[in-house]
């Protein structure tokens, strides 16, 4: 019999609520430092009453007067396509002018972005907002003359973490095209599925970048991925590379003759040349962000102009802490959402100066981010508990022999243990900054929750509140509330929508409702907003006072390193080894980087377990995903753990991994199996653990 969606739901709820509720401890608070307080942007205690439901959606306004209108806007926010929700219906406004002409007046000389190149060799490039308005200016002529782009058009950007991709993006953003960037650690044929999926007949790309001490070949991708688009029927036009170094070569891959073009090569044409922005109208797209979902195909998360920018400004105002005198370092990477907003779009829309790193966080050594904070004066630090995590392990006392001092710091992607957290506070903040931990995804746009900084006090481990204008709720498999303080967990949703909310799956409206909007809808006529609350996909706990704890992910995304992961991506990669008859990938608690995948295959019948297809398999899902997806182990099992209907029991193969109990195998299919495996991963000496497990893993593979 088929078993519906609630069932599954229930299963997941009540084993992991179990599990969840054993190791909840309360943590101590932290107030925020009164240094900061009397300089910060939001000081209002008032200020979530001010948002609040009886002032919504009115309340965004703010943000939206935060940005510079071509046309004023004449309705906040039209309901009447549920959950395809508009915002600031009628206005008119250029995300490149609200980032650099409107600031050119009063910061034409301000650095808009510091580059840092990764050789320690290379002194950092400061841009100006009057030099980052040049070169934007000529590189939308570029797009628009040379590669016949219009508004509307999508273009894909596989670019590193070098001025080049601001600069392409702001350019896309002045005449309307909508820019799909690609993170630059993916794959060619990672890349090549995207513009595949975004339909892009234009891809940027650059030769070359230093990670990790190496200048590595990254024409090479583009190859790969125009390669891979054109057998899944997009063709691509143009190739567009940019030289890391301008006037030399970093590459050794051939360039296509009639296809690539140096870009730097081809701008001296447009030397000078000046591009009205476009007025864009409010919801029409800015960009497109793919993520990983639960099935193997990654989602385009499509984000409007004006509700997006006016989210993005305003949280970075309130919650960054964002000043223009600021010098603000978001260590993230661009080609991921986090960059999008709190690297490119928020800081330069409030004219501060964004620092753009290229390389990796500890290279040379762990001090390395201390040293460019020092030099560059940074006051505003913001990373992931990933990087926290490796750089507490690698030079524990590494930030005390640096003479910087950090106002502000955030922390985003993943759940942080309290034990980083306060290393993070002590040693990276020297005790003098205050920390906001911002739990929020790419389909948000911006922060759901968080602590407002100058306001709320810290608690380790826990996001906080929703921010002002965000109402979070969390649900039970019956779609009841989970009281706050009750000690359970349940769905963490959103009960309103707000400005920065995707605006539907790239091309795929019904997949848009049915994974953010089925579950919780209460009526599926309903044009009020109160019937279409959003569902997250994370587990959630809230605690009396309202602060919200992460747990982790409720579907079949694994989180490694802050990076979203679906395991049927890593599972078809895995199926490209043809010796490969069936592959399940689970997540395996990890010291540094919270989550790895851990990937368990059997193969087909007459062959044989051999360290040359343990191999290949590795190198299918660095391959097909890119090298962040690399597994902590293979295993080659006999079979898989099943199912009397055949279906992979993924949570016991989890458990194996984390050392966990099993629980009950009697009604699978092949419970002999399972004592095969565990011998295989953990040796003939059973090794359980009863300690606490990360509740994502606990929880995982329960909705099989
Ligand atoms: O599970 C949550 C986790 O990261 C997921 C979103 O990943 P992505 O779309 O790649 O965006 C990452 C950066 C916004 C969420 O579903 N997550 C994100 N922030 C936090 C978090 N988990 C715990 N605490 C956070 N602060």
């Amino acid at each position: 019999m088929p078993r519906t969606s609630k069932t599954k739901a229930k299963e997941f709820t009540e084993i992991s609520e179990a599990q969840i509720a054993v190791h909840w401890k309360e943590e101590e608070y932290f107030q925020p430092p009164r240094k900061f307080v009397e300089q910060a942007n939001m000081k209002d205690p008032n200020v979530r009453k001010r948002f609040g439901p009886e002032n919504f959606p009115d309340c965004f306004k703010e943000y939206a007067d935060m940005l510079s209108w071509f046309e004023p806007y004449h309705t906040v926010l039209d309901t009447s396509n549920p959950p395809f929700w508009k915002w600031f219906v009628g206005g008119k406004l250029n995300a490149s002018y609200n980032c650099v002409d409107r600031h050119l007046e009063q910061y034409r000389n301000k650095a808009a972005i510091i580059f840092v190149s990764e050789s320690e060799d290379e002194p950092p490039i400061a841009l100006t907002y009057q030099e980052l308005h040049v070169q934007v200016n000529e590189m939308a002529a570029l797009l628009r003359d040379f590669c016949g782009l219009k508004a509307g058009d999508r273009v894909t950007l596989h670019l590193p973490m070098t001025l080049e991709l601001p600069i392409t993006m702001l350019a896309c953003a002045r005449i309307g095209v909508i820019h799909s960037v690609v993170f630059g650690g993916f794959s060619g044929q990672a890349c090549g599925a995207r513009i595949q999926d975004s339909g892009s007949h234009i891809l940027i790309s650059m030769d070359a970048y230093w990670r990790g001490g190496k200048l590595i070949d990254h024409k090479a991708n583009a190859d790969i991925a125009v390669q891979t688009a054109k057998e899944t029927g997009q063709p691509v036009d143009k190739v567009l590379v940019w030289q890391r170094y301008p006037g030399k070569s970093s590459s050794p891959t051939a360039m296509v003759k009639g296809r690539d073009f140096i870009v730097n090569e081809v701008l001296k044409n447009y030397h000078g040349k000046r591009v009205d922005p476009v007025p864009m109208d409010a919801d029409a797209p800015l960009f497109l962000m793919y993520s990983s979902g639960s099935t193997g195909k990654p989602k385009g998360c499509q984000h409007r102009t004006g509700g997006y920018l006016a989210y993005v400004t305003g949280t970075s105002k309130y919650i960054q802490d964002i000043h223009p005198t600021d010098t603000y370092w978001c260590m993230a990477d661009i080609g991921w959402i986090t960059g999008h907003s709190y690297i490119v779009y928020g800081p330069l829309a409030l004219a501060a100066t964004s620092v753009v790193y290229e390389g990796v966080p500890t290279h040379p050594d762990a001090g390395r981010p201390w040293r460019i904070a020092e030099r560059l004066g940074v006051n505003i630090f913001h990373t992931s508990p990933t990087a926290i995590r490796g750089l507490r392990k690698l030079g524990p006392e590494e930030p005390r022999k640096y003479n910087y001092h950090f106002k502000h710091m955030t922390t985003v992607g993943e759940p942080i243990e309290p034990e980083a957290w306060r290393w993070y506070y002590h040693e990276v903040g020297k005790g003098e900054a205050v920390i906001v931990d911002t739990w929020w995804q790419t389909e948000n746009g911006g922060f759901l929750c968080s602590t407002v900084p100058a306001l709320d006090p810290m608690k380790p481990g826990s996001a906080g509140p929703g921010v002002p204008g965000i109402y979070p709720i969390i649900y039970d498999e019956n779609g009841d509330e989970v009281p706050a303080g009750s000690g359970r967990a349940g769905n963490i949703c959103i009960r309103n929508p707000w400005p920065g909310i995707m605006q539907t799956i790239w091309g795929e409206d019904d997949r848009f409702v049915n994974t953010y909007y089925a579950r919780y809808c209460k009526n599926r006529r309903s044009k009020d907003w109160r019937d279409w609350p959003y569902l997250a996909g994370d587990g959630a706990m809230k605690a009396a006072e309202g602060y919200f704890r992460i747990l982790g992910r409720i579907d079949d995304v694994i989180n490694v390193a802050g990076h979203r992961l679906g395991t049927k991506e890593i599972e078809s990669a895995c199926l490209t080894v043809t010796e490969v008859a069936e592959a399940a990938v689970v997540p395996v608690a990890d010291e540094v980087k919270g989550r790895m995948p851990e990937i368990y295959i059997a193969l087909k019948p007459g062959h044989k377990n051999t360290p040359d297809v343990v191999n290949r398999v590795t190198r299918a899902t660095e391959t097909i995903i890119g090298k962040f997806a690399r597994p902590k182990h293979v295993y080659v099992v006999p079979d898989m753990p099943k199912t009397r209907s055949g279906k992979i029991m993924r949570r016991i193969l989890a458990s194996i991994s984390n050392r966990r109990e099993v629980g009950d195998v009697t009604t699978l299919a092949n419970p002999t199996v399972v004592e095969e495996i565990r011998e295989i991963v953990q040796g003939k000496e059973a090794i359980v653990t009863t300690e606490a497990v990360p509740e994502d893993i606990a929880g995982f593979g329960q909705n099989e």
